[in-house]
């Protein structure tokens, strides 16, 4: 298969691979510019940046400025374009899109949460706007309110599937029948539902599929069904490039299949994880008491929550494994090594091509 180039808005990126982003540090400036820099478009995660163990007006500050500094330091790194990941669930997520976009952030990729005042926030259209969407019904939502309140619509959308990594837009129920909910069921509604605003605005809505996308031969699959291009995120983990601990890496290379769990967050939502010493322990443990000093995530149930979210996955960003969450895709445990990120474009597009 020849492969195309993924167009939104107006900039095009060469090879249409996205990297998802990956909150509380995984994806930083290191990794982002790498994936650019391999002709894809690589995301700077924005979740996770500031001590939550201080103040609110602390921990924003400092999320905004350690934001800042990874955007700057990936434009140190690359001359391409980047995106910035922000969670609708996050209590500073406004605070967050503005920061990016006055650094010049041209894509914000925004997830958990239906984005009702994305547009309002950012006015300017030469910023493009992604949603991150889990079923055509949530499509139809938001295009419906965003062509009523601001005639407009998202750049692109990226659909993301129940084999994805960290939170899931899933119930349990729908992951406990993944061909049912599966990318290649959704993704025919969601090109149905986009059609008239296609028609009515003049203009294409990219969906970027992602969720399990593993080879080459699987990103040309997503293409001939439709996708204009996909989001990869936990291939991305076991690069030299990701910004992880080398334990954190390990993990996923030691990783069996029947250790890659679905476990249901604080935040409310379902999520897929490494099921480690961790996550076993918290089966056993007697309910405790967790410091919150306020709430960093606003669906967070905190009183109830048998951990902090937010620290578990601080603990395995600093290699902590033992006290930590991990964050994975469902195919991680086919990964066993690690490689730079050009080699796993090269990987990639030989697997495309070969199609
Ligand atoms: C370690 C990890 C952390 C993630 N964190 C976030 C996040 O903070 N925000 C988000 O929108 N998606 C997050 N995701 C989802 C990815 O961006 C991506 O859409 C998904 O994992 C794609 O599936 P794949 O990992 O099978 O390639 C995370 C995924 C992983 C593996």
């Amino acid at each position: 298969m020849k492969i195309p180039e993924l167009k939104i808005g107006n900039i095009t990126i060469k090879i249409p691979i996205v990297q998802g982003g990956m909150g509380v540090k995984v994806s930083l400036s290191s990794l982002a510019s790498a994936v650019t820099n391999a002709g894809g478009m690589g995301t700077i995660s924005s979740i996770g940046l500031g001590d939550i163990e201080k103040s609110k007006n602390e921990f924003e500050k400092e999320s905004r400025e350690a934001l800042v500094r990874e955007i700057r330091k990936a434009r140190t790194q690359t001359d391409g374009y980047l995106a910035v990941n922000i969670m609708g669930v996050l209590s500073n997520a406004e605070d967050l899109v503005i920061t990016a976009v006055k650094e010049g952030i041209k894509f914000i990729v925004y997830g958990a949460g239906i984005p009702f005042r994305l547009p309002a926030i950012v006015p300017d259209s030469s910023v493009n706007l992604i949603p991150i969407i889990s079923s055509a019904r949530v499509v139809k939502i938001i295009l419906k309110n965003w062509d009523r309140t601001y005639n407009r619509i998202p750049a692109a959308l990226i659909l993301e599937g129940p084999h994805a990594g960290g939170h899931l837009g899933f119930s349990l129920e729908q992951l406990d029948d993944i061909d049912n909910n599966s990318l290649e069921k959704i993704l025919p509604e969601v090109l149905e539902v986009i059609r008239p605003y296609e028609e009515k605005y003049d203009k294409k809505i990219p969906i970027i599929t992602a969720g399990g996308i593993y080879t080459g031969s699987d990103i040309a699959r997503m293409l001939s069904l439709g996708a204009s291009g996909v989001q990869m995120a936990t291939r991305f983990v076991c690069t030299e490039e990701c910004d992880v601990a080398d334990v954190y890496k390990q993990a996923y290379i030691n990783v069996k299949k029947e250790d890659i769990q679905i476990i249901k967050s604080p935040v409310g939502m379902p999520g897929r994880a490494i099921r480690n010493k961790f996550l076993i322990d918290l089966e056993t443990m007697e309910k405790k008491t967790i410091k919150c000093p306020f709430r960093c995530l606003t669906l967070c149930d905190a009183k109830n929550a048998q951990y902090c979210i937010a620290v578990a996955l601080v603990n395995s960003f600093n290699g902590d494994l033992d006290n930590g969450l991990l964050f994975c895709g469902s195919n991680a445990y086919r990964i066993d090594k690690i490689m730079s990120v050009k080699e796993l474009f090269a990987e990639l597009i030989a697997g495309i091509e070969a199609v």
